[in-house]
């Protein structure tokens, strides 16, 4: 079995200001492609997939051709991803993951290389912002936008 590990934290590329996020994100997407697609039979990890960034890179992954491991801590949130999926013939295939849980973690891994025997690519996307004053938050709340 092959690991290559790309490590992509999107939470570093998309915090630029106005019109640069967009710019920025789709800098990130198209590098993302290209990537994948210096690998032979590239197989992509998305991370918070139910909506926003994670969802348009996930279906970006996908046009590629690229095989994208879909994951999303409430699978029944699935349904938009997949009927586009099916519908555009898309490569991909949604594994229930909740990045704040190790164990949901290790077995959707477990999950995923049991299918594709390998994973190239961990796009590291699921997560959220805190806004507010910094001491209405708790270590806790930081740790869960990690
Ligand atoms: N949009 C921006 O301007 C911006 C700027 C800087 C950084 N970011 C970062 O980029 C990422 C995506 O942003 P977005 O705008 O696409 O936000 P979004 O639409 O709120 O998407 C966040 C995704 O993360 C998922 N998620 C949250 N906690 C999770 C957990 N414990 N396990 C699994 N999935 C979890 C959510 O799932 P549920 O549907 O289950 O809640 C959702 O699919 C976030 O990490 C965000 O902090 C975004």
């Amino acid at each position: 079995m092959i690991w290559y590990n790309f490590f992509i934290n999107n939470n570093a590329i998309t915090s630029g200001i106005g019109d640069y996020k967009v710019v920025k994100l789709l800098t990130h997407v198209y590098n993302l492609i290209v990537l994948c697609q210096k690998i032979e039979k590239a197989v992509a990890v998305v991370t918070g997939s139910s909506t926003g960034i994670g969802f348009e890179t996930s279906l970006a992954l996908a046009c590629k051709g690229i095989k994208t491991c879909v994951t999303m801590r409430d699978t029944q949130k699935s349904v938009h991803l997949e009927t586009i999926a099916r519908e555009e013939n898309l490569p991909i295939k949604v594994f229930e993951m909740n990045v704040h849980n190790d164990n949901s973690v290790s077995n959707a891994i477990q999950k995923m290389v049991n299918e594709y025997g390998r994973i190239d690519i961990l796009v590291n996307n699921a997560g959220y912002g805190l806004f507010g004053a910094l001491e209405d938050f708790t270590i806790l709340d930081f740790k869960k936008t990690i």
